[in-house]
């Protein structure tokens, strides 16, 4: 029988069994496989089933491999055949998908090849975590930071050009243009590769402690930046370190406390009122030792 046969073969039983039993649709095949299973339970070797093959690239292994050990009866296709092949459905939605990630999109710029690390990296230094693995779907490819454990310029080259066809240091990537200065800051958070060209100690904070952001207006001081500051204050992080807001909180008073009855102990106007409404907001500049230079042991109504 030959591999067309067979695979029209699979199909059928997969219809058969019940993957596609709401009528015709396309499909398509893809494996299961555990390395796990295979890697530690069974101390197999990476290059049992993965060899070398053209332009550096390492190959997949055929059923023939699987065969060495599983027993495969081409002749009678059965539901054994489902412990290796899964179907991926259009419409069955519950259909099983262990595909191996598809590779990231910076993949398509990337130089590499297997056989320049012949000898110098095991698989597991750029494959971490395969072996452990009970599914394709987990595998995930090396990112630049596994390269640079050994790429960084004293045990192997990090000179762009090296393993990048266009990404260079001194070119501006897409994102950058239009407003980027003002939203660069969101994308700083999930994307870590700003600092393979960034990599001058000071580029970010040397700005920041210069350039405001938009909210920095008019009113910032007086009323703005409390408010913005309890709902998120991480955000001020970024540019200020946490001295430079006591260092001013120690020594500017709010409008508050220029109120005529300040000192009194009125209700409305009084710092005792303020303090019994929301002792939290005086905590951002005072500690209960600066209350208890007058009174020892206050009790506040609420925390
Ligand atoms: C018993 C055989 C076997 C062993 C041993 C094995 N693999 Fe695999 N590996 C497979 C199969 C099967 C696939 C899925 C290939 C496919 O989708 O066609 C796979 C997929 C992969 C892939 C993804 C390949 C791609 O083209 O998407 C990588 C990377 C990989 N293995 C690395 C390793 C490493 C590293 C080791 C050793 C820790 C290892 N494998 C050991 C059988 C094996
Ligand atoms: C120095 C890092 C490194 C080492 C060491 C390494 N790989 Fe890879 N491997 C990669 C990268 C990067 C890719 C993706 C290459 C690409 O897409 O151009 C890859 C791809 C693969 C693939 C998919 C087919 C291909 O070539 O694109 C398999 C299978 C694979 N590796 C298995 C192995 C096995 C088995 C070993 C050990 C014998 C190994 N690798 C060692 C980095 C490494
Ligand atoms: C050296 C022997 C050997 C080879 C070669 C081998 N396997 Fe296995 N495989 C095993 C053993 C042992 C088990 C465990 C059987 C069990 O627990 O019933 C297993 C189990 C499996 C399972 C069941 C996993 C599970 O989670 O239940 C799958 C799927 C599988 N192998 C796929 C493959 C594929 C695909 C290949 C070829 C690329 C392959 N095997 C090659 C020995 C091998
Ligand atoms: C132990 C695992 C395993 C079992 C069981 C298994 N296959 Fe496969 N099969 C593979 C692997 C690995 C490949 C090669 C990778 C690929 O093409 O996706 C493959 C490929 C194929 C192909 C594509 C052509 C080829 O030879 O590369 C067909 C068709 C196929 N299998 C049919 C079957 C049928 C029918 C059965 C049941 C009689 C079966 N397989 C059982 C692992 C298995
Ligand atoms: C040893 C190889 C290697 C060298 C040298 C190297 N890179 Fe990379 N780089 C990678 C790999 C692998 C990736 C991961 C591919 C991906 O996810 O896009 C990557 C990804 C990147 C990305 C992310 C791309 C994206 O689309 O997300 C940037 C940016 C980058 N590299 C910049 C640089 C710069 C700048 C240099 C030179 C200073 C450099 N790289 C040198 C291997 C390398
Ligand atoms: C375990 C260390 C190690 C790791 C990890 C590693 N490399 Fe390498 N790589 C080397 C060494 C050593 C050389 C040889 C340097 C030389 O010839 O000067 C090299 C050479 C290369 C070359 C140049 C080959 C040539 O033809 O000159 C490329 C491209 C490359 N590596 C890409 C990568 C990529 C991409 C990664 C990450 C996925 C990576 N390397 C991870 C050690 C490593
Ligand atoms: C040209 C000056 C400049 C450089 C260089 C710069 N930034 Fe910024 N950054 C700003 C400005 C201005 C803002 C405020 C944008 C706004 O909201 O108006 C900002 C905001 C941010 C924020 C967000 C704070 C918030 O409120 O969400 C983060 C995070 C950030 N930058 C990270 C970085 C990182 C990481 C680097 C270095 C790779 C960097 N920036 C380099 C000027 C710069
Ligand atoms: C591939 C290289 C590369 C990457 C990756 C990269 N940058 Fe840049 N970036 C540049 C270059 C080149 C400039 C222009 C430098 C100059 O003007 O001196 C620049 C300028 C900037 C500026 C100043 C913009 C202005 O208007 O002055 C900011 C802010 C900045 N980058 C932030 C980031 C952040 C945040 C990341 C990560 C999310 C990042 N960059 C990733 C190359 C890169
Ligand atoms: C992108 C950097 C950046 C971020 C993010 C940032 N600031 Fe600022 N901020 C500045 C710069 C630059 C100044 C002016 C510093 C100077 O004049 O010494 C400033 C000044 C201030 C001032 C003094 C205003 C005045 O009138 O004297 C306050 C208060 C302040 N920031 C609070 C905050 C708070 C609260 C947050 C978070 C909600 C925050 N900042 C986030 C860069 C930033
Ligand atoms: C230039 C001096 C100055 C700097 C720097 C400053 N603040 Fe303030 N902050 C004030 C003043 C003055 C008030 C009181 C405003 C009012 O109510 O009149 C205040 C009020 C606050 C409040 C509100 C307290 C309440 O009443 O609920 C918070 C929260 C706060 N600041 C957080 C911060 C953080 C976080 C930083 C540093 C990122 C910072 N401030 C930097 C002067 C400053
Ligand atoms: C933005 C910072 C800031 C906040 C918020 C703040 N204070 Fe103050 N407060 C000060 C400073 C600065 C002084 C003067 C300290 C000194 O002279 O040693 C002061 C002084 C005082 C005094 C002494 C009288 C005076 O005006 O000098 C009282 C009473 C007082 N605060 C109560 C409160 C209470 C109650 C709250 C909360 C409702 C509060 N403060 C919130 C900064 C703040
Ligand atoms: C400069 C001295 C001074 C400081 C500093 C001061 N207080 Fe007072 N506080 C007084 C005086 C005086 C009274 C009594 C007023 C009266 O009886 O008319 C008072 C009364 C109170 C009362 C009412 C007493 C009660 O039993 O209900 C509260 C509450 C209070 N203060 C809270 C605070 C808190 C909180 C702080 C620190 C953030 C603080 N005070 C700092 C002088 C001060």
């Amino acid at each position: 029988m030959d591999k067309k046969n067979s695979l029209i073969l699979l199909v059928a039983l997969m219809a058969i069994i019940g993957l596609a039993i709401s009528g015709c649709k396309k499909e398509e095949g893809s494996l299961k496989f555990n390395h796990q299973l295979h890697v530690v339970d069974n101390e197999m070797e990476c290059s049992d089933c993965h060899a070398a093959g053209k332009d550096g690239k390492m190959e997949n292994p055929d059923m023939d491999k699987c065969s060495e050990c599983h027993e495969i009866d081409m002749e009678h296709p059965s539901e054994d055949c489902l412990q290796c092949h899964s179907l991926k459905s259009s419409l069955n939605d519950y259909a099983v998908e262990e595909a191996v990630p598809e590779k990231p999109k910076g993949y398509s710029d990337l130089i590499f090849t297997h056989e320049a690390h012949e000898g110098i990296a095991e698989c597991s230094d750029c494959h971490k975590g395969i072996d452990k693995q009970e599914s394709l779907q987990d595998i995930e490819w090396p990112d630049m930071f596994t390269c640079k454990k050994c790429h960084n310029g004293d045990d192997a080259p990090i000179d762009c050009e090296v393993c990048h066809t266009k990404v260079r240091k001194e070119i501006a990537p897409p994102s950058h243009h239009g407003d980027w200065a003002e939203h660069h800051g969101f994308e700083s958070r999930f994307d870590k590769s700003c600092q393979f060209c960034h990599e001058e100690k000071d580029f970010c904070q040397d700005c920041h402690q210069t350039k405001k952001p938009r909210d920095h207006i008019f009113n910032w001081k007086t009323t703005q930046h409390g408010q913005d500051a309890t709902h998120d204050r991480r955000l001020c992080a970024v540019c200020h370190p946490a001295s430079y807001c006591s260092d001013c909180h120690r020594s500017q008073k709010p409008v508050s406390h220029a109120r005529a009855d300040w000192m009194a102990y009125t209700r409305e106007n009084g710092h005792a009122e303020a303090a019994h409404h929301n002792f939290r907001s005086c905590n951002v500049c005072h500690t209960r030792s600066d209350c208890d230079k007058c009174h020892q042991n206050v009790i506040l109504r609420h925390k």
